[in-house]
């Protein structure tokens, strides 16, 4: 019997693969970190070598983990960190330079040489993004220029880019497919999310005539089929989406209004806008929620480049804890509101798009300890969300409720914090595994285990949620001290 789901989701820190039964249910799980890159200031690498190896090797263990053979899983879903950029040899699967990871500034002076030249409005027109680094086109061109092997290629006609998804799908189906799905396609910048092809103007615009880009398929379609050298049986994947979209799916999203955030290395809050997409006043992205049938669902995203890695940089770096489950006592025992911690060690994100700036604690004392930075590392992550939601409520977004998941939205310290500062209610999933569960619903749909956005919808349930119990006043002169923290770092005010 074919009775299992198998997600993989390719983060920015680790790989994991994740097991489902039908009734999406968590069965068993594996996970491997790989090392970053960061060859300087303001860049961010990953060996190509490493998010391959790593995600098979998480594939094999699952099954081993869960004892179950490949022949046992009806189909694989594929979520991944966005706009990470490969660029490969068509023929052979050979990678021209590492992945360049979304975080990664290296084009910052580029693109804002591009928006002197006034190209701002036809990119945010066809792709609903800003001209910023963060997106994969200048990335890729960046390759183009520097690397003498991409340029020998591109003259050959065998120099393919891809975002994680497309090249994972590349090697899992042993060269056979060179696929992508309109999620991740909408993430690089080149991609028209209203006609949803490629489009040529943008091409030109990056300088990328000649490289061959992936098919943009449905999020839930046929993406061929894994090569059965790698698991022991061949198996199809059917679901593909970025891992924040993924996320917007596992969080049964569906309806326009409805918004989750997802706490990983970064956080992303997605607003479900429905059949027509939103253009925002207040910087943030119009983009794919997920497109199914032909049928796009637009979404409006706010995008925050440091979350989790705060806590991974205070744990690692500043090696302040162990491990991240003795953040929520710590945190409790911090006795100053008034220290801030502004996470932007790669520039800041949505609302503030600001490359050059960079991170800082302040409102330091003689008496300021380990607890309150932890306190204040935590709290940065609730602060940049009220940006975001704050941003969004100015373009006319209405809602009551936030949906959070992801690896910090167990920490109950920040989900109330979160909840007290956005004065709204904060509503936490029984699986916080969304990314991966929402892919495994894209499979499943293309499979027929479910006829409808609806039944998902019924598989949706609260574990808590978390209500505001600060006082308004308190909440808002806490949030101004936010405000003010971040401007003493801005270099675009
Ligand atoms: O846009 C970047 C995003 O997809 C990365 O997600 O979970 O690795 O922070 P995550």
């Amino acid at each position: 019997m074919t009775d299992y789901l198998l997600a993989i989701d390719q983060g920015t820190t680790s790989s994991r693969a994740i097991l489902f039964n039908r009734l999406g249910e968590l069965i068993e799980q594996a996970q491997q970190e790989f090392p970053q890159h960061f060859p300087n200031d303001g860049w961010v690498e990953h060996d190509p070598n490493d998010i391959w190896t790593s995600t098979l090797s998480v594939c094999q263990a699952v099954l081993e983990k869960a004892n179950i053979s490949a022949s046992q899983i009806a189909s694989i879903g594929i979520t991944n960190q966005r706009e990470t950029t490969l660029v490969w040899n068509i023929e052979t699967g050979e990678p021209v330079y590492n992945a360049i990871v979304w975080q990664d500034r290296r084009t910052a002076e580029y693109c804002q040489e591009l928006v002197n030249k006034g190209f701002s409005n036809t990119v945010h027109e066809k792709t609903g993004l800003l001209i910023d680094s963060y997106f994969s086109a200048t990335k890729i061109r960046w390759v183009l220029e520097q690397s003498p092997q991409a340029k020998a290629l591109l003259k050959e006609g065998k120099l393919a880019f891809g975002t994680v998804d497309s090249y994972l799908i590349w090697k899992l189906t042993d060269g056979k497919t060179h696929k992508t799905d309109a999620t991740n396609a909408a993430r690089t910048m080149v991609f028209n999310i209203h006609d949803q092809c490629w489009d040529q103007e943008l091409v030109q615009l990056f300088e990328l005539e000649g490289v061959i880009f992936p098919e943009v398929m449905d999020s839930s379609d046929d993406f061929g089929v894994v090569s059965e050298k790698w698991l022991g049986a061949p198996v199809p994947i059917n679901g593909v989406a970025g891992d924040q979209q993924a996320a917007l799916i596992g969080q049964a999203c569906f309806k326009p209004g409805m918004v989750k955030s997802t706490y990983g290395t970064g956080c992303f809050l997605i607003l479900n806008t429905g059949a027509q997409p939103l253009t925002s006043n207040h910087k943030l992205l119009t983009t794919v929620g997920y497109r199914l049938n032909g049928q796009v669902s637009y979404a409006l995203e706010g995008s925050i480049f440091v979350a989790g890695a705060t806590m991974q940089w205070l744990r690692d770096g500043l090696k302040l804890f162990e491990d991240a489950s003795q953040t929520k006592s710590l945190a409790e025992q911090a006795r100053y509101d008034s220290v801030y911690l502004v996470p932007a060690f790669t520039g800041l994100g949505a609302p503030y798009w600001d490359a050059d700036a960079r991170g800082a604690i302040v409102g330091l004392t003689r008496d300021t300890g380990i607890s309150d930075i932890v306190s204040a590392g935590l709290r940065s992550v609730c602060y940049q969300t009220k940006d975001l939601v704050d941003a969004m409520a100015k373009d006319g977004a209405d809602f009551n409720s936030l949906r959070i998941d992801g690896g910090m939205a167990v920490n109950d310290y920040m989900a109330q914090f979160l909840s007290d500062i956005l004065e709204i209610s904060v509503e936490r999933p029984k699986i916080t595994e969304t990314t991966a569960l929402g892919v495994a619903y894209l499979a499943a749909l293309r499979l027929g285990w479910f006829n409808s956005l609806d039944e998902i919808t019924d598989l949706w349930l609260a574990d808590r949620a978390f209500t505001p119990s600060m006082s308004p006043e308190k909440s808002q002169t806490l949030y101004h001290g936010w405000l003010e923290s971040v401007e003493r770092i801005r270099t675009n005010s």
